[in-house]
Formats: C-alpha cells, structure tokens, sequence
C-alpha cells in the first residue's frame, strides 16, 4: 500500500473501532482527564463513564470542592481555627485536620459514586504535589479515603509517586482497584515501577503526558524541544523488550478523533483527553471563563513559571492570576504547603511586601497563590491546542460563542473520521 493510501486507510478510521481492556472490562478508549480544582466536575466524569468511557473527578482542593458541592463549612471553619496566624509570615502551624480531609473526600467521591450510571468509570486524580503541610499522612488519608468510598480506579498525578503504591498496600482494594501513573517521560516510569517493584503490583494503565497538555506539565521550560508520539513510541518499544504489558494511555494535543486513532494504531490503549471538554456545559469553568478560552489565539497562551509546585504550568495570559499579589491565603486553604510548612509564593509575597513597605497593595510577578486562584477560576489553565475550541462550535446572536454538551465532544471523538470536528445542530 502507498504511504498516501495508508493515510486516508487512517482517516476514516474511528475511535469506536478501538476498545480499552481494563481487566475484565472493555470500554470506549476515551479518558476525560483530571482537572483541578473542580474544572473536571463529577457531572463532567459521570457523563463520560454514562458514555462508556473513564471520567475523571480530582482530588485537588477536596475539602474546598466539598463546601462549594455540598455546602459544608470546612473552609470557614479552617479559617477560623487559623485566623491568629493570617498576619504571620510563616505558616508552618496551619495544618490539615486529616479526619475532616477524609471526610470532605469520602462525600466528593462517595455521592459522584452513587450517581454513576452506565458502563464506564470514574477515577480521581490524586496530585503529589498537593504537600497540605504533611506530604505522606494527607496524601494516604486521601488515597485511603477514596478507596472506601468506592471509586474505580486513582491516577497518580503531578509528582513521581514513588511511595504512593506502598501507602495504600495495606487497603483490601489495593489489588482490585484500577491504579495508574501519569509520566512524561520513559526514566520516570522506569522510576516508578523499581521503586513500585516491592509491592508486588504494577499499574493497570499508564498515562504519558505530552508537552501540550493543560495543567502542569512534566517537562521544564525546554517543553518545546519534546513530542509525545516520539515518548510514546520509546516507552511502548521499552515495555516491548521488557515483556510488560501495562495499557498506555496518551495525553495532551489530541484534538480530533483522528489525532486519537493515530496514536490508538501506534499502539496506545485509550487516549486521555480534557482540553476540549473545558467549554462543555459539565465543565466547572463559569461561562465567562469559558468565553475567555474561546476567543483565544495562539498567541495568547503561555507557559510559564508562576506556579508554587515548581512546575511550569500552561495558561492564558490574561489570567486574573497573574501579577496578582493577594496576600497568601493558607489558613483557608494551604494545600501546597510543603513539608516545611513554606511555599514558594509566601517566599515571594514576603519579599514584594520588605522591598515596598509602604504599598498597599503589592504586585507578585514571578509566582502566584495558586490555591486561592484555582479556587476563584482566576488561572486559567489550558491546553496548547485551546485556540482550536472556536473552531469546534457555533456562535450565537450576541457574538458569544456556543457551549457544547460532554456527550457531543466525547461522540465526537468517539466517532469523527477524516479529522473532521462535529459541529453542534
Ligand atoms: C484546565 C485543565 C486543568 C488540568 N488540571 C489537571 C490536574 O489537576 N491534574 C492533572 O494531572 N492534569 C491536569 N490537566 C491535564 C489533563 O488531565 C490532560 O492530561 C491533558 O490536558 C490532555 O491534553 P489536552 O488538554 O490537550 O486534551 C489539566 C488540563 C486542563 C486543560
């Protein structure tokens, strides 16, 4: 066959040819991705496993997402306990009550659980990098917590995880749950699994983030230099030679139905995917927000360094976030406090405050309270490809663009050919 017949063979393929095996279960190869803080919404993850797919609720900001969901206090009441120290410098003493984290956890995933219909699955995303002042015992607490409150599976995220596997050995669903990694690279995988190695178990699929997703990304500033096909194909010929046969799952810059068969005939299990859900009516995005990612260019999108996590972090340039120099707000929320209690932006918060003692207010270009900006929708985080989203609807009277149902976007993945984007009727 001709490379040009081999070509338009690939066009006219769809996803729905394809099915992902998770143990006994067979699924439509379609993985919405995680989206912190609440952007992936349980109604977002509870129509993409309606649709026989895997959706993702996330664990970031739980007791937060909690109090917006089910109108409890732990926030408020957080505050109160720690309102002595909103002046002090450090924040060391503001700690995670982990009872109430697995609390606010075991209502978040406890009733998207109960809601759940239809054939698919929901996972949390469960990021390393929320430290909470107490790496381990919160992250355990929040693993524990999702484990009995019966989600599907837990996908590793933001972070090695090279102890995570070994904090929940103990739980009777540590052999029966689905547990993935997300890597961006062959060596952290490689990482994962030596150091995974003693618990006797590996992981039911393995996620491989290219460098145009949204959220944090695994690479450094020097993101542009990679590709995910190129990682994709090392850590799929590795696996070969290993005689490991873990499903991989590639994320980030797959836009159309034939972008994810490309990658499915590579090889690829499933594909993940979250940019195009973000202006979905499921999505936790407020509409104006969404109308923000909607009207940008290519031009408008940027990676930059402003997140404390220390990972550059993709978004729009006119994010409210940026050169915010709002004062850190960890009594309420802290949940990149690291171990020690710091956090890169109380660094540079205190800092603009010493060199401008006499400003009211103070400007912090180089870090951002990424805590109090996620919660408020102010750091709008975004894929490469968020410039595309236009082209994948219809603009009403006003001018303002359409939003779109989950189930067009994921029906579009599902079953476009020819890399054609389905426009809503
Ligand atoms: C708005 C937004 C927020 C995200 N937040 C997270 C997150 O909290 N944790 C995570 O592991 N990945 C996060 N991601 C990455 C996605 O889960 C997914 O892997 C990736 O964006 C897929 O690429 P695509 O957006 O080009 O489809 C986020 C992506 C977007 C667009």
């Amino acid at each position: 066959m001709s490379g040009c017949e081999t070509m338009e063979k690939l066009a006219m393929k769809r996803v729905d040819d394809f099915r992902l095996r998770l143990g006994k279960q067979e699924l439509v190869p379609i993985v919405v991705g995680g989206m912190g803080v609440d952007i992936s919404t349980a109604e977002l993850a509870l129509e993409a496993a309606r649709l026989g797919g895997i959706g993702h609720i996330s664990d970031a900001m739980v007791p937060t997402v909690s109090d917006r969901r089910f109108n409890t206090k732990y926030v408020k009441n957080k505050l109160r306990q720690y309102k002595f120290n909103v002046a002090n410098t450090e924040k060391a003493v503001v700690q995670f009550d982990l009872g109430l984290l697995v609390e606010a956890t075991a209502l978040h995933v406890g009733r998207t659980m109960e809601a759940k219909r239809g054939d698919g699955l929901v996972f949390i995303n469960c990021m390393e990098k929320l430290t909470m002042n107490a790496p381990r015992e919160t992250l355990r607490a929040r693993l524990k917590a999702a484990l009995d409150s019966g989600i599907d599976g837990i996908t590793l995220a933001a972070g090695l995880h090279l102890g995570s596997f070994a904090l929940i050995e103990d739980h009777p669903r540590f052999r029966d749950v689905k547990l993935g990694i997300i890597v961006s690279s062959l060596r952290a995988l490689q990482l994962f699994l030596k150091k995974s190695a003693r618990t006797g178990r590996l992981p039911d699929y393995v996620v491989i983030e290219g460098p145009l997703a949204g959220g944090h990304l695994g690479f450094g500033m020097d993101w542009a230099k990679y590709d995910l096909a190129s990682i994709v194909i090392e850590i799929r010929d590795w696996m070969k030679a290993e005689h490991l046969d873990i499903p991989l799952i590639p994320a980030g810059g797959i836009f159309t139905g034939t972008d994810a068969v490309t990658f499915m005939e590579m090889g690829a299990a499933a594909v993940q995917v979250a940019t195009r859900f973000t202006v979905s009516n499921e999505c936790g995005l407020p509409e104006d927000v969404q109308q923000e990612y909607f009207k940008a260019g290519e031009t408008d999108i940027e990676v930059n360094t402003i997140s404390p996590t220390g990972y550059p972090m993709r978004m729009l340039k006119n994010s409210p976030a940026i050169g915010s120099g709002i004062r850190p707000n960890c009594e309420a929320f802290g949940y990149l406090l690291d171990s020690t209690g710091s956090c890169q932006y109380i660094e540079a918060y205190n800092r603009e405050v010493a060199l401008h003692p006499d400003a009211k207010k103070v400007k912090v270009m180089d870090k951002t309270c990424l805590c109090t900006h996620m919660r408020n929708f102010e750091c709008w985080t975004c894929g490469h490809y968020t410039y595309r989203l236009k082209d994948t609807t219809r603009r009403n009277e006003d001018g303002s663009y359409r939003l779109l149902s989950a189930e067009h976007i994921f029906h579009d993945y599902q079953f476009s050919t020819d890399n054609k984007v389905a426009l809503p009727d």
